[in-house]
């Protein structure tokens, strides 16, 4: 069963176009950089993949589910199963790191549920949230308040929130562009070490083209919506970059 599938597939914002009829699939454990220009729809198909939103046309399944078939419940079940790392990270800054990493699991319990977890969180869980810290380096920041942290220290709280939920796919959107070259190549590195460990389907946006090279075996790149390379790093040549990157002539004279 694919992780996704995306059948002539688009999506539209009132009059414009932000994805045309993409044909993609997504065996499970693929690990895959998604890069193009800013605008070109890095973000959109994400929150495709994610089913925050829903195509104006074609086909989109997700772990062999057809969205648009599936009840509220059922979906949310479906997206419990992937973790979303947004490109603000989206923590909460003023609350604690573990609580932080607690709301991961939002959607999969009920509100009340996670309030109290929050204020009073299980032995069980608090030892999962410490392993899962640990493994990322930063164990001793458990009770911290996430504001105190340093950037690339919030990067890897915002992964830890992402795999307590236990998660088949991690989507991850930019994350790296906040940070120095040596931290972003870090967490691009330390994503694919924890993809290729636990078999997890990484799919992931990023400017830096080398990094997108170095570590995910397959890129997709977008230009205005549409599919200009889907392929391995190793056949990603000039000639295909310029086709992703190039400016129209109506861009170079704005
Ligand atoms: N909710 C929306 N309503 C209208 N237009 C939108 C909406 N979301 C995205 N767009 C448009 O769709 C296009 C693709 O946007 P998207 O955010 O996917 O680009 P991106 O590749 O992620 O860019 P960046 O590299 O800057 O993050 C843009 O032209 C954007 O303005
Ligand atoms: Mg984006």
């Amino acid at each position: 069963m694919a992780s996704f599938h995306l059948s002539n597939t688009s999506v539209q914002f009132g009059q414009f176009h932000a994805l045309k009829s993409l044909h993609i699939d997504i065996q499970p454990a693929e690990r895959l950089a998604l890069i193009g220009t800013s605008g070109s729809g890095k973000t959109t198909l994400l929150k495709l993949l994610n089913a925050q939103i829903t195509a104006s046309q074609g086909e989109v399944q997700i772990l062999g589910e057809k969205v648009d078939t599936l009840s509220p419940k059922r979906l949310r079940q479906l997206r419990s199963h992937i973790a979303f790392i947004p490109q603000h990270l989206g923590l909460i800054s003023n609350l604690r790191v573990f609580q932080n990493i607690m709301l991961g699991r939002v959607g999969k319990r009920s509100t009340l549920g996670t309030l109290r977890d929050l204020a009073m969180p299980a032995d069980e869980e608090m030892q999962k949230i410490f392993d899962i810290l640990n493994s990322l380096g930063i164990a001793e920041k458990l009770y911290q308040r996430t504001s105190s942290l340093s950037g690339g220290q919030q990067q890897r709280v915002a992964l830890a929130r992402a795999l307590y939920q236990n998660p088949e796919v991690l989507l991850a959107d930019e994350p790296v562009s906040a940070v120095d070259p040596a931290r972003a190549r870090s967490m691009v590195q330390l994503l694919n070490k924890i993809a290729s460990e636990n078999k997890l389907t990484l799919i992931m946006s990023i400017h830096n083209i080398e990094l997108a090279q170095e570590f995910f075996p397959r890129v997709i790149g977008l230009r205005g919506g549409e599919i200009s390379y889907d392929g391995t790093n190793s056949q990603l040549d000039p000639a295909a970059l310029e086709r992703i990157y190039k400016l129209n002539t109506d861009e170079l004279s704005q």
